[in-house]
């Protein structure tokens, strides 16, 4: 069962946590929630206290706007706040470090490193708002059932569709359990983002970027031009994943994440 925090702006947020120690926050993607991140949750407890959260929509979080990558960074701000952290390893994928750039733009001090996982930086090209806005009224129309169904396919790479369909049914269950305001608030929030690329030779704290070789969402060469902006950043391919790369490889993902982790001075 999640734990649940009040955030002063009234949210309720939904979270798990674990572990002990040095904290990171995982933040999930769209349409996700934080059982996104139970492959690393449940094998990274040695490395630290890991809290992975709703965010607001998802999961068992409130659903209530206003919706924005500043909201959500608020939010998970505030999480860590009424958690007494006041430093913190933060990591998102996709949609999450869309988050995870918005926390280092407004606190760059509550971060002690960044995990950007099969994410980009760049805001929303005029052909992906007209994508997002069919979204939208799809999810209106026809439910999160439709919206699921619209994005599994490029959820995960080539190698888990072929291999791994009890994988790609369980994913498909996390989208289409989606709440509709969640989907439709981050839709809004996507199109809305600012662009980050201008943050990234900024960043002056530990870097992993990890993205799945087959990830047709946030490819490969977005994350090789991440790696080349941010200043002694690290990047891992991961073999035989697509854009969910934690979970269809977790082993891989966890490895490379849980050195990370350790080869970090705490103190
Ligand atoms: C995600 O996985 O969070 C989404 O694919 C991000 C996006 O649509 O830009």
């Amino acid at each position: 069962m999640a734990d649940v925090s009040t955030l002063p702006n009234g949210l309720t947020v939904a979270y798990d946590e674990v572990g002990a120690g040095f904290p990171f926050v995982l933040l999930h993607g769209f349409p996700h929630n934080r059982s996104l991140w139970a492959p690393q949750t449940s094998a990274l407890i040695e490395h630290g206290r890991c809290i992975a959260p709703d965010l607001r929509g998802f999961g068992e979080s409130g659903r209530e706007g206003p919706y924005s990558m500043e909201q959500y960074a608020e939010d998970v701000v505030g999480l860590l706040e009424n958690l007494g952290i006041e430093r913190a390893v933060v990591g998102g994928l996709s949609m999450g470090g869309y988050v995870t750039f918005a926390i280092w733009r407004a606190k760059p001090q509550l971060v002690r490193a960044l995990v950007l996982a099969d994410t980009r930086p760049g805001a929303d090209s005029p052909e992906t708002r007209r994508k997002r806005l069919e979204l939208i009224a799809l999810a209106r129309e026809s439910g999160p059932g439709a919206v699921a169904n619209a994005q599994i396919s490029g959820m995960v790479g080539a190698t888990t569709r072929a291999q791994n369909p009890a994988l790609v049914n369980g994913l498909h269950q996390m989208l289409a359990g989606a709440p509709v305001e969640g989907i439709i608030g981050a839709l809004q929030a996507m199109m809305d983002r600012r662009d980050s690329t201008e943050l990234l030779p900024t960043i002056d704290v530990p870097t992993l970027i990890i993205v799945g070789e087959e990830d047709a969402l946030t490819p490969v060469k977005e994350s090789r031009a991440m790696h080349a902006a941010i200043p002694g950043s690290r990047l891992e391919v991961i073999p035989g994943a697509g854009h969910c790369s934690n979970l269809e490889k977790p082993a891989a993902f966890n490895h490379v994440l849980g050195e990370f982790l350790s080869a970090l001075n705490y103190a």
